[in-house]
This record gives C-alpha cells, sequence and structure tokens, in this order.
C-alpha cells in the first residue's frame, strides 16, 4: 500500500499516476491519497513504510515528517524537505524527488538559452526550498533573486542555502530575469497571476509555474499571451513522481505511462 499523505488531498493526480504504473507493470500494489492531521502524518507514514509499501509527502507536512524518518537523502538535510519515504532493512528512508523533478523541467526549458543566465524565483514554501537547491548546480545559472510576499522566509531561505548567487529582493518589478520560476501556490484555483510579467524591466525568455490544474495557469496564459515559452507544473509532477517509484522499487517505470495517465 502507497499513499499521498497531506491536507487536502482530494484533489492530488497522484494515485491516478502511480496506479497507472502499477496496473502496466502488474505490480500487486495500491495507491491512494490519505488526508492526516499533523498528529497522525508521522504514525501513518512509518506504519506504510514497515509494512513494504511507501508513499509521498505534500502540503502543509513535508517539514513536519523529517523527525519521523530514519534515514534523510542528502536532499532532504539540504532543503528541509521530504516528499517520498518508503522502508528498507527496517529504517524509514526519505528523498526529496521535487529536486531531480524541477531540474528535469529547468533542463528542458533553458537548452535553448545558452550561458549566464538569471532566474527570479517566487515563493518560499517547500516547493521553492527544492528549487533553491537545484538551481545553484546548475551550470548555466548566473544568479538567482528570491522574492516571496512575506519577507522573513525568503531571508531565512537565503541564510539557508547561503550561495554567493543567490539574494533576496524586496520588490520584483524593475527586474530583467532570463527565465521566472512560480514557486507560490498562486494560480492553483485560476484567478491571478502571481506577477504581472509586463510589470518586469524586460520581458522574460522562459516562465516554470510549478502549480498546475485542468486549465492552463494564469500565469502560463499570461506568457501564451506574450509570446514566452512557458510550462505548468504537470511535467514536474510526472518527473518527481517517476522518481518516487525508483526510489522504492530500484528501477525506473516505464516512460509515457504517468504523462499518459495525467492527461
Ligand atoms: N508540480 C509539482 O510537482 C509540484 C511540486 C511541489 C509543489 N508544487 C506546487 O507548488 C506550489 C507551492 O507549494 P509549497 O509546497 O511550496 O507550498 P507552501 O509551502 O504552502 O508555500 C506557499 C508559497 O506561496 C506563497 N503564497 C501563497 N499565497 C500567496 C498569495 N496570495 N500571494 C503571494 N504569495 C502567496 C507563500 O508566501 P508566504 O510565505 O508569504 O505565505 C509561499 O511562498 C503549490 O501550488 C504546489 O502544488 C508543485
Amino acid at each position: 500500500m502507497y499513499a499521498v499523505l497531506g491536507d487536502p488531498v482530494a484533489q492530488s493526480l497522484s494515485p491516478a499516476i502511480h496506479n497507472a504504473v502499477f496496473r502496466a507493470t502488474g505490480r500487486d500494489a495500491s495507491y491512494i491519497a490519505r488526508r492526516v492531521t499533523a498528529g497522525e502524518c508521522g504514525t501513518v507514514l512509518r506504519s506504510l513504510a514497515l509494512n513494504g509499501g511507501g508513499g509521498n509527502v505534500t502540503v502543509p507536512y513535508k517539514e513536519h515528517v523529517l523527525p519521523f524518518l530514519d534515514r534523510r537523502a542528502h536532499a532532504v538535510e539540504a532543503t528541509g524537505a521530504c516528499n517520498t519515504f518508503w522502508a528498507r532493512d527496517g529504517e524509514v528512508w526519505g528523498d526529496n524527488t521535487d529536486v531531480e523533478g524541477f531540474l528535469g523541467v529547468w533542463e528542458g526549458m533553458v537548452a535553448e538559452l545558452g550561458e549566464g543566465l538569471s532566474v527570479l524565483v517566487l515563493g518560499a514554501g517547500g516547493a521553492a526550498r527544492a528549487v533553491l537547491f537545484a538551481l545553484p548546480g546548475a551550470p548555466e545559472v548566473a544568479r538567482v533573486r528570491l522574492w516571496n510576499r512575506s519577507g522573513d522566509r525568503a531571508r531565512n531561505l537565503v541564510g539557508r542555502f547561503g550561495d554567493s548567487r543567490l539574494s533576496r529582493i524586496e520588490d520584483w518589478r524593475g527586474e530583467s530575469p532570463d527565465v521566472v520560476v512560480n514557486a507560490t501556490s498562486v494560480g492553483l484555483n485560476g484567478g491571478a497571476a502571481p506577477i504581472d510579467l509586463r510589470g518586469l524591466a524586460a520581458l522574460p525568455r522562459g516562465v516554470i509555474d510549478l502549480v498546475y490544474g485542468k486549465e492552463p495557469t494564469p500565469l502560463c496564459r499570461q506568457a501564451a499571451e506574450l509570446d514566452i515559452p512557458a510550462r505548468d507544473g504537470r511535467e514536474m509532477l510526472v518527473l518527481q513522481a517517476e522518481a518516487s517509484h525508483a526510489r522504492w522499487f530500484g528501477r525506473a517505470p516505464p516512460r509515457g505511462v504517468m504523462a499518459g495517465a495525467l492527461e
């Protein structure tokens, strides 16, 4: 038994994409969305893992579950967030495959943008931690500017990662990034985009929105109107889920099954 643990989880597409792979590979396993309270999250996580299963952790528990892990992968230590768990030899392991998922999207986006890129990251929650851990390792990144509604949270993250290329900004207006990454939850329910791309000093050459939905997100819609290449969070969802599957079973799932289920 595998599960995504969070609150809320009813909207999660993880059961659909993981069960599609279980079916396609004939695996005797099942994946559910399980809404949990903060008090029960760690117990449910350990119970699933130690009974031969595993799963994922989503908002708002990615940081909360760290004390319930016996072993933390490097990405968990570095980001302070866990999105994937399983057990091996009686020990519960945690990893953060959002990092791998984001890097996969990033590499696809920047292949044609060249070197020395400046990136504007919006948000300072769990998703932003994965982005900020991944980006400085990307050779084409020259500068990362972080903006968040609550400045203190952004300041803490900049301090945590301590990379000279990373800095916090008070206001995104007047910036001229090559790429904008939205790691806020703004746009999840439609409405407005987190920023107005036209308010930047120069239009970016690419947009990555971690948010996804059935319709194009507000930020991706605005990027399309301005002829800027953009990707929403669906590709990252699939890539982080494929990486989770590989952690659980020691091999990657067949390509295209999760993406097909998502469509
Ligand atoms: N595609 C994927 O695979 C994937 C993976 C992970 C996450 N995500 C998505 O990424 C988003 C963020 O997730 P998370 O885990 O980082 O959530 P989180 O920890 O709750 O952080 C939410 C972030 O959004 C900001 N925010 C919320 N409402 C805002 C508003 N009205 N105006 C401006 N900023 C606002 C928060 O700013 P404050 O600090 O000021 O509150 C914070 O920076 C979610 O939509 C999630 O679904 C996608």
